[in-house]
């Protein structure tokens, strides 16, 4: 099978390199990908963002399989307009996308289908917005309903905060147009999780879970980023739980999704709150995690396109999901600076690892790296070197038999590679501070 593989993120290099474990693919190519994807598939200049270009692509190299890694053309339509031409493609349609795209349809859906979160009102209009804020003296948090590039969302602990973020959204427009709605909610409490699952439109394949990091500096302080790091399983995760939350929050989103007509077919991707009041949904989205992914697609048993074409067939009960239990750790190298401003074309090295060899049937290796803002050059002489082009340049993933195995095993190799400026977290996987043990 010829395989489309659509981002240039971590979350895309590993979407490339489980792709490439399967029997089933001859070709991938990655549009745009990076450093990494580089090694292993054939990147071609395409963007992400380009949805006519990327149905041209996928038409020309006669793709079996188009994979979407990134939000944003999920929400513009290019699975729809892929399967115009009949060529399969995974990820939802524009209509079943709004579950990320637009925070008050998510609210809606789930208020409709009984799946419990925070209280929430919705507000188009900033002086109601202002009025309701300024009476609440509870902390809350106020939600640009449209895409922000994660960052529509301000935790305010008290009234003067939530209004400056209501002027922000709806006075000033930072997020432009998504920000002219926006959720207002319940500041809730608890241990959080992403929880994903496969979905064919009707049904759900087992949940994996993981656990990210949003913020910049070590025990969650600072702006938030694109994700610092992240684990799998958490070891608080259990057929309990994975129980509770298919029964009241997977299950009746998706048969909700179905009723009003926009089957979700796809990845389901939960953020969860488990509150002492139980699971509750913080936010959905369309597609995989960054840097989840980087923890989850290594412990896929299961062969990722059987899995992915029969979500895109409706054929999942057919077609078992499969999670291993190994431990995984990712750890997000990052270019000093980042998430403000950053230099790149910082030479990286000591990169060595399986998933970018050849040697891909070593899947017991004890740390694999996903490259990201990272992207090789050639000089006049010949001499091809990797160099940092990004904020987020790598997601180096150690393994264990436990969480602090896996700790340990990412660390080790992190230490090994260098660029200048290079940041992370020292805290990834550390569970002995508290907040992500578990309630
Ligand atoms: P979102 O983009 O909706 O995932 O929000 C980003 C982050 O804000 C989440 O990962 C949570 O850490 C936090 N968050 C969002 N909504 C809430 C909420 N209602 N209560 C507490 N934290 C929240
Ligand atoms: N891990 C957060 C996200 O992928 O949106």
């Amino acid at each position: 099978m010829r395989v489309l593989v659509v981002g240039s993120g971590a979350r895309e290099h590993a979407l490339c390199w489980r792709l490439k474990l399967s029997p089933n693919v001859t070709d991938i190519w990655v549009a745009a990908g990076n450093s990494g994807t580089a090694r292993i598939a054939d990147n071609v200049p395409v963007s992400p963002e380009d949805v006519d270009g990327l149905a041209n692509l996928a038409s020309q190299l006669k793709a079996d399989l188009v994979v979407v890694g990134p939000e944003q053309p999920l929400v513009d339509g290019l699975v729809d307009r892929l399967a115009g031409m009949a060529i399969p493609a995974f990820g939802p349609s524009t209509s079943s996308a709004q579950l990320e795209a637009s925070k008050s349809f998510a609210r809606q859906v789930m208020a409709d289908a009984g799946v419990p979160g925070p209280d929430y009102r919705v507000f188009h209009d900033s002086a109601a917005a202002l009025e309701f804020v300024e009476n609440h003296s509870s902390p809350l948090v106020i939600k640009a309903d449209g895409l922000a590039a994660g960052k529509g969302v301000a935790l305010c602990s008290g009234p003067e905060e939530a209004a400056l973020a209501v002027k922000g959204c709806m006075g000033d427009r930072i997020f432009g147009t998504a920000g002219d709605t926006i959720v207002v909610e319940e500041w809730l409490q608890g241990t959080e999780v992403s929880v994903f699952a496969f979905c064919d439109g009707e049904r759900l394949s087992a949940p994996v879970a993981a656990c990210d990091y949003k913020q910049v500096g070590d025990g969650d302080q600072g702006p938030n980023t694109g994700g610092m790091g992240s684990f799998a399983p958490p070891p608080f995760w259990n057929s309990y739980l994975s129980e509770q939350i298919c029964r009241t929050i997977l299950e009746p989103t998706v048969a909700r999704m179905a009723e009003i007509g926009c089957p979700y077919r796809g990845m389901l991707y939960a953020g969860l709150m488990l509150t002492s009041n139980g699971p509750k949904v913080l936010e959905f989205n369309c597609r995989f995690g960054d840097p989840e992914t980087q923890v989850i697609l290594p412990l896929l048993e299961s062969d990722p396109v059987e899995v992915m074409q029969a979500c895109i067939s409706g054929n999942l009960a057919q077609t078992p999901v499969q999670w291993g239990n190994r431990a995984h750790v990712g750890v997000v190298m990052v270019s000093g600076g980042y998430p403000g401003a950053y230099e790149t074309g910082k030479e990286i090295t000591g990169l060595e690892a399986p998933c970018q060899s050849t040697d891909m049937a070593r899947l017991d290796a004890d740390h694999l790296i996903f490259h990201a803002g990272a992207a090789q050059v050639t000089d006049e002489s010949g001499v091809t070197r990797t160099l940092t082009s990004g904020g987020r340049v790598l997601t180096v993933v150690g393994r264990g038999q436990s969480i602090d195995e896996a700790r340990v095993a990412a660390y080790r190799k992190v230490e090994q590679i260098h660029f200048k400026d290079a940041r992370y977290r020292l805290d990834i996987g550390d569970l002995s501070s508290g907040s992500r043990s578990g309630l």
